[in-house]
């Protein structure tokens, strides 16, 4: 596998790689951008060509070209590992464990199976009749149907289930699909007791970004009391993640990349009805509102976005937390609203006249302008209470825009509008982002995977963070060694065993007076699980000290190490001290007239 590895690094560029996600621009000896993986305002992302490692210094990840798979996919090493072997072409050797042995791939063939055998049953058998005729009703072309890879399923208890089994599937297998759901004291040698999820519904896989079935969503052909929802979901399984997943965008993205716009609809038949009507830019959320994880995903196809969601006050409240995120990212989001009386979602709108649907996303209102129109809508402007609410509104969607010159414009707008001064309307600007930032410090505010992060991690102390600068200068620019002072290799040594080793390495380099090569310390903290510490510090010096002269940097190096001197000094006199008190009131006398001499060194 090593050799697999090795082979694969050699033929996949790591800037090249990163640039099919995000755009990367040289900055020095690195390329940086912003982090395709958490979502951030300006570039704290970093990748170098040489040592074919990356690093976010937002939300602290980074690695070599496999761990930005596992991040960027969502997938586990094994899946990034064939991920990028196709992408090499290297052929994988096989090992002990073969390509079939992880669960994963087993649910996978498990999905891609049923999803043929609902296909089957729908095109096939006579039985499905009314369900074919229900499709072709709502306007479902045969090549549509296949296209889709569109199913049936009978209200049967546990058609699929046997199926699966007879094929040889393990039970343990069919129930991580989610296909199946075992019934309370079932028995698992006897195959009994098991049911399938999905019964009497059309089914509709759910593929993931690279055509891998990832779970389905059933729709009720009859709806009774009985039937549950009319749409029923694969639940949370290892392959399906609701919260990653964006129904068609394995058949739209190509399109979606090629006029740079994406178009969000909230179900799948209106996915599959604008496909089928020659707009396949289009792609939706499985009945959740659009999260974090999915924002990122689109950001990296298209920055502009067009959404048609349900109009009325709750389709607008379901909506509104993903649109803020898309806003706050710096996506142009625009809203598309059906004309009234032209269909209540793009799937009846394609239906009744498809030229009204393109027009309405041709049409559609820049989000500012929708908001504006929302609230300036039958409002008495004249009146002071009301012009406060608008501005309250609209200032709190304005503060989002992370663009100082697209807020500006905004507010030029809402002063002309309001019949009030910009100068106003800033003071009160001020106000909600105050209110924003007390949220926040209150946990009221969302915490977004990356500020957990940043509030797990721990506290560095002041002689960490003053190491990890002055190292993180010495390996991007050994040449600053030479200036060191003497009595800084007086230090003893640190307890984190990795700054000691960085120490040693330097000072060996000091007093034989050649540059550090980092390349053999590099090599002995590599490790394929976590990213490598010498790259994070080789980072940070990289961009801490790129913008520096090379006087500056000598310099800063000294400075650096003459309060590192003083800072350990201080603290091994404060652990001396603590330890004589001790010694004191015990009455061990050696023991403290031995610590009273070492105290003597460092006064
Ligand atoms: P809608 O109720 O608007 O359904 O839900 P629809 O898409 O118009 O469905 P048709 O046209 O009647 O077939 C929008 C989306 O919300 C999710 C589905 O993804 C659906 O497409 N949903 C809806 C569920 O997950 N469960 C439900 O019970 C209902
Ligand atoms: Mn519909």
């Amino acid at each position: 596998m090593n050799d697999d590895i090795a082979k694969i690094k050699e033929k996949i560029d790591v800037v090249d790689l990163i640039s099919e996600y995000i755009q990367l621009k040289p900055a020095g000896i690195n390329h940086k951008g912003l982090c395709p993986i958490h979502h951030e305002k300006s570039p704290s992302f970093m990748v170098n060509r040489e040592r074919q490692s990356w690093h976010c210094f937002g939300c602290s990840r980074g690695g070599d070209i496999f761990s930005f798979i596992q991040e960027i996919e969502g997938m586990e090493f094994r899946d990034a590992l064939t991920f990028l072997a196709d992408k090499a072409g290297v052929q994988l050797s096989r090992t002990g464990s073969s390509v079939e042995t992880s669960q994963k791939n087993r649910v996978k063939a498990i999905n891609h199976e049923a999803a043929k055998f609902f296909h089957y049953i729908l095109t096939k058998l006579s039985q499905s009749k009314p369900a074919e005729e229900y499709l072709i009703g709502r306007g479902l072309r045969r090549d549509t149907i296949e296209a889709w890879q569109i199913g049936f399923v009978p209200d049967q208890w546990d058609l699929l289930t046997k199926y699966l089994l007879k094929k040889g599937h393990a039970i343990d297998d069919i129930l991580a699909s989610g296909l199946a759901i075992k019934k309370e004291g079932a028995d698992t040698r006897g195959m009994r007791g098991f049911y399938d999820r999905f019964r009497g519904r059309i089914m509709f896989p759910i593929w993931d970004a690279h055509d891998t079935v990832v779970g389905f969503t059933g729709r009720v052909l009859v709806e009774t009391e009985h039937s549950g929802g009319k749409y029923v979901n694969t639940p949370q399984t290892m392959l399906y993640d609701k919260s990653r997943v964006l129904f068609g965008l394995n058949k739209a993205k190509r399109e979606i990349k090629k006029q740079d716009l994406i178009v969000m609809v909230e179900g799948q038949m209106d996915v599959i009805a604008c496909h089928q009507a020659g707009m396949t830019n289009v792609v939706a959320t499985s009945g959740t509102a659009l999260t974090e994880h999915q924002c990122v995903l689109l950001k990296r196809y298209s920055n502009n976005i067009a959404l048609s969601f349900d109009g009325d006050a709750a389709g607008i409240a379901a909506a509104k937390r993903g649109i803020d995120l898309l806003v706050e990212m710096g996506m142009n989001v625009k809203v598309i609203e059906i004309p009234e009386g032209e269909g209540k979602d793009p799937d009846e709108c394609v239906k009744k006249n498809k030229d009204v649907w393109f027009a309405a996303v041709a049409n559609a209102k820049d989000i500012m302008n929708w908001y504006f129109d929302r609230s300036f809508a039958h409002a008495h402007i004249a009146d002071p209470k009301i012009k406060q609410r608008i501005a309250n509104e609209l200032l709190q969607e304005i503060s989002r825009i992370p663009y100082a010159v697209e807020r500006d414009h905004w507010l030029t707008q809402l002063s002309h509008r309001l019949q009030v001064d910009m100068s106003a309307l800033r003071e009160d600007m001020v106000r909600i982002l105050r209110q924003g930032q007390k949220k926040v410090a209150e946990g009221v505010h969302r915490t977004s995977e990356v500020e957990n992060i940043q509030a797990l991690s721990v506290k560095k102390g002041r002689l960490e963070l003053l190491l990890e600068r002055l190292f993180g200068l010495i390996l991007a620019y050994p040449d600053t060694l030479t200036t060191i002072p003497a009595q800084f290799f007086s230090i003893e040594g640190f307890s984190v065993p990795l700054y000691t080793d960085l120490y040693e390495t330097i000072k060996l380099g000091y007093t034989q007076a050649i540059p550090v090569v980092y390349t053999e310390i590099r090599e002995k903290y590599a490790s394929s699980a976590s990213e490598n510490p010498i790259d994070i510090l080789l980072f940070k010096g990289e961009s801490d000290f790129s913008e520096l002269s090379q006087t500056q940097r000598i310099e800063e190096a000294h400075a650096l190490a003459v309060q590192i001197k003083l800072e350990w000094t201080r603290e091994k006199r404060a652990s001396i001290q603590s330890a004589l008190s001790q010694a004191e009131s015990v009455g061990n006398r050696v023991e403290v007239d031995r610590l009273m001499q070492e105290l003597r060194k460092f006064v």
